[in-house]
């Protein structure tokens, strides 16, 4: 048996924050950011409004589009570095919310590459036949973990969610994943914040050495592609859409250059989303297969990399 997505969503916050908004409060400018990161503009969620909040809206849009009731998943998912609270976990919320009960559910903590993590880990169940059909989601609110006064990080994230319904298949959907870790490079992108005794130690914001992210992400997205090709005998050539984690559109067309792969072939978000850790992919999928980029039969590698430093492949079938 194997897996394949039968259905996407997404939901972006109302509230958009444009680079002229941003300059308004740091010092930076919109020629800046869209020069440096390609990115135009990000969402932000509203007060009050949570991870599991995002995730809900994400999943239903993917539910009604893979034509499935919440009745039938029996396996949830949620990749995400800002849940609602320590615990329970935001999939045990999303799945109260959502009005499910009795199959497991939990989140998986591999900031931005969640999301691969995340549909690898499903995929294996659905495959084995530990569950049936899978809620996968991406869902972050990173706007809460940034510091606004720090122009060299707040300009880079948004909030959002993006979610996938998986079912099983005897055909296969979902042909690979490749999964990978290197805690060596954890400094390199962190919140290193403690809470210990009601009250948080060290900086619950985001701090990043952006030059050694840059290089490692380039360098270890090509790296994974290449491992999902050779593991199914195929060549870039293969490849009609890579969907990269929506870091930065230099970092993205970086990696399509390593790779010798046409940016036409690169799906990119991040001008519209920032960078929303492990919402970008499902997000930037949804929309790819919404306006009609990716048709059956299409092989689509997607590819996350993010703090730990984490990163992996999921090559598939549409
Ligand atoms: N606006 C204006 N100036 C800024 C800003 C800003 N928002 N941020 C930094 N600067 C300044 C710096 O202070 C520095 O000024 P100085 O020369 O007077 O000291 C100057 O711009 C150049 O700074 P650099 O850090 O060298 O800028 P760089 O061109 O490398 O761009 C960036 C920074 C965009 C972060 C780059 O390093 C990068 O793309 N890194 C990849 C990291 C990334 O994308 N992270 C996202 C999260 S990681 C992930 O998701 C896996």
């Amino acid at each position: 048996m194997h897996s394949r997505v039968a259905g996407t969503g997404r939901y972006l916050p109302k509230r958009v924050l444009t680079n002229d908004a941003l300059a308004d409060r740091v010092a930076t400018s919109d020629e800046w950011i869209r020069s440096r990161t390609g990115i135009a503009q990000r969402h932000i969620a509203a007060e009050g409004e949570q991870t599991s909040d995002l995730a809900l809206a994400a999943a239903r849009n993917a539910l009604d589009a893979a034509a499935l009731a919440v009745a039938e998943v029996d396996l949830i998912v949620v990749a995400t570095t800002t849940p609602d609270i320590i615990f329970p976990s935001t999939a045990s919320i999303l799945q109260a919310k959502l009005g499910a009960a009795g199959g497991p559910a939990f989140d998986v903590q591999a900031v931005c590459s969640g999301f691969v993590y995340a549909l690898a880990i499903a995929d294996g169940m659905v495959a084995s036949g530990v569950a049936r059909n899978a809620l996968v989601v991406g869902a972050e609110v990173y706007s809460r973990i940034l510091d606004w006064n720090d122009r060299g990080t707040c300009v880079l994230f948004g909030d959002g969610a993006g979610a996938v319904v998986l079912v099983p298949s005897e055909v296969p959907g979902i042909l690979s994943a490749h999964l990978h870790s290197d805690g060596r490079y954890k400094d390199i992108l962190c919140v290193p914040g403690q809470i210990n005794q009601g009250a948080v130690s060290g900086t619950p914001f985001v701090r990043m050495d952006g030059h050694a992210v840059f290089k490692f992400a380039v360098k270890v997205l090509a790296e994974v592609a290449h491992e999902a090709l050779t593991a199914n005998c195929k060549t870039v050539a293969d490849i009609d859409w890579l969907i990269p984690h929506q870091a930065n559109i230099r970092i993205m067309d970086a990696t399509a250059k390593k790779l010798g792969l046409p940016l036409s072939k690169v799906i990119a978000t991040v001008d519209r989303h920032g960078n929303t850790s492990a919402a970008s992919i499902p997000l930037a999928l949804d929309v790819a297969v919404r306006d009609g980029r990716i048709q059956p039969g299409h092989h689509v590698m997607m590819v996350g990399v993010g703090g730990g430093f984490t990163w992996g492949s999921v090559f598939l079938r549409w």
